[in-house]
C-alpha cells in the first residue's frame, strides 16, 4: 500500500505567519501540520508515500527533505496548476500504478490517527473507504448523504444546501478503480477536477465505497486562522517529555515537552506545552496551551495560552495571553524616555495595551 499526500495548492500570505506560504507548514505545537499526517501514514506501516508538489514545492522539500528523520520515503510530485484534487490523483498516476493507497490532504490533522482505517479497508478492500465528521458547517466541505443503511448515495461538493452534517475529512482509501473514474469526470463550477465528483462516479457505477465515522476530533486547518485553538486542541493530547534543562527552582508540572539543550532558570512551566529546542526561559512562568518555538528566550515574563515561533525574544512582559508572535519578534519592557510604547509592527499586525498603562 502507498500514500498520496497533497501539499500542492496556491502559495498564499499566511496571515499573520508570513514566514511560509505553504499552509500545510504552518505549525501546531511547534510542529508544521504537514508532518503529523506524514507520521500517521508511517504508523499505519506506509513509507512509500507520493507528496504532490505545486507552487510551494521548495519550501516544502526543504522541511520534509529525504524523509529520513521521519521514517518515510518520499517521491515528489510536480503538479503543474492547483486543478484540483482528482487533478492532483491523476498527476500521480506513474507513481500509484496498480497499488491501492490513502489519499491525504496535507493540511488536514485528525485526532487517533489512521491505522484503523488503513487495517478495515485491507481487510474488507471495498473500492473506496471515506470518512465522515458530523460538523456544524457542513457546506464548506464535500458533504455526504447516506441511505437508511449506512450506505453512500451521493456526495456533493460544498453544497448550499446540503443534504447531512457528514463532511468529508481530506483523507480516503482507495483502490486503483478512482484513477478510472477520475479520467471520466468533468470540470466543477470553481473550475477544478473534484475527488468528490469521481467518487461520485464511482457510486454511480455500483462500486462498493464505504464510510466510517470519525469520533475524534478534525481540523481542518487550511480553511481558518484559529491557529491558537488548533493548538490548544493538540497539546491536549501531549505527553511529558523533558529532555532540556531546569535549575533547581524550576518547576514543569504536567504534561509538558521540553526539547533538548532548552534551559529553564528560576521558571515555572505548567502544562499542556511545548518549549522548543535551545529555547532559554529566566524568570517566567509558562502557562498552559502554550507552544514556544526554538531559539527563543523569555526573560521576567509571564506567558499563557500563546504561540510564540521560533527566534523572538520576550523581556519583561508581565503578562501576555492569547497571543501569537511570528518568528524573530521582539518584545520588551525598557526604561527608556520618553516613557511610551515603542513598535515596529509588519502588514496585519494586531497590538491590545492593557487600559491605563
Ligand atoms: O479538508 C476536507 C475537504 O478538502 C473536503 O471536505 C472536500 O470535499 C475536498 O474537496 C477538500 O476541499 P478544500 O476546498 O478544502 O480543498 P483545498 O483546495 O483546500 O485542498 C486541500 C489540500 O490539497 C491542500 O493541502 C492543497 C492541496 N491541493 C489542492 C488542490 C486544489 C493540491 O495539492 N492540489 C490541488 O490542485
Amino acid at each position: 500500500m502507498k500514500a498520496l499526500v497533497l501539499a500542492g495548492g496556491a502559495g498564499t500570505r499566511l496571515r499573520p505567519l508570513t514566514h511560509t506560504s505553504a499552509k500545510q507548514l504552518v505549525p501546531i505545537a511547534n510542529k508544521p501540520i504537514l508532518f503529523y499526517g506524514l507520521e500517521q501514514i508511517r504508523d499505519a506501516g506506509i513509507t512509500d508515500i507520493g507528496i504532490i508538489v505545486g507552487e510551494t514545492r521548495a519550501e516544502i522539500e526543504a522541511a520534509v527533505g529525504d524523509g529520513t528523520a521521519l521514517g518515510i520515503r518520499p517521491t515528489y510530485i510536480a503538479q503543474d496548476a492547483p486543478l484540483g484534487l482528482a487533478h492532483a490523483l491523476l498527476t500521480a498516476a506513474d507513481f500509484l500504478g496498480d497499488d491501492d493507497f490513502v489519499m491525504f490532504l496535507g493540511d488536514n490533522l485528525v485526532e487517533g490517527g489512521i491505522t484503523e482505517a488503513v487495517a478495515t479497508f485491507t481487510a474488507d478492500r471495498p473500492d473506496a473507504q471515506l470518512l465522515l465528521k458530523r460538523v456544524p458547517d457542513p457546506e464548506r466541505f464535500g458533504v455526504a448523504e447516506l441511505s437508511a443503511t449506512g450506505d453512500i448515495v451521493r456526495l456533493v461538493e460544498k453544497p448550499r444546501d446540503p443534504a447531512s452534517d457528514l463532511a468529508l475529512v481530506g483523507i480516503y482509501l482507495f483502490t486503483p478503480a478512482i484513477l478510472d473514474a477520475a479520467r471520466r469526470i468533468e470540470p466543477s463550477a470553481r473550475g477544478e477536477l473534484e475527488i468528490t465528483d469521481a467518487i461520485q462516479r464511482l457510486v454511480d457505477d455500483g462500486a462498493r465505497v464505504r464510510a466510517t465515522l470519525l469520533e475524534g476530533w478534525w481540523l481542518d486547518t487550511g480553511k481558518k486562522d484559529e491557529l491558537l485553538d488548533a493548538n490548544r486542541i493538540v497539546l491536549a493530547s501531549v505527553q511529558r517529555r523533558v529532555e532540556g534543562d531546569l535549575d533547581d527552582e524550576s518547576e514543569v508540572v504536567g504534561d509538558v515537552v521540553v526539547e533538548a539543550g532548552a534551559e529553564l532558570v528560576r521558571s515555572t512551566v505548567r502544562g499542556p506545552a511545548v518549549i522548543g529546542a535551545d529555547c532559554r526561559i529566566v524568570d517566567s512562568f509558562i502557562g498552559p496551551f502554550t507552544s514556544i518555538g526554538a531559539r527563543t528566550r523569555i526573560e521576567g515574563s509571564e506567558v499563557d495560552f500563546s504561540v510564540i515561533l521560533e527566534d523572538c525574544v520576550v523581556r519583561g512582559v508581565s503578562r501576555m495571553e492569547g497571543s501569537l508572535l511570528g518568528r524573530n519578534v521582539e518584545l520588551s519592557r525598557t526604561r527608556r524616555r520618553p516613557a511610551a510604547h515603542r513598535f515596529m509592527l509588519g502588514d496585519h499586525s494586531q497590538v491590545e495595551i492593557e487600559e491605563g498603562r
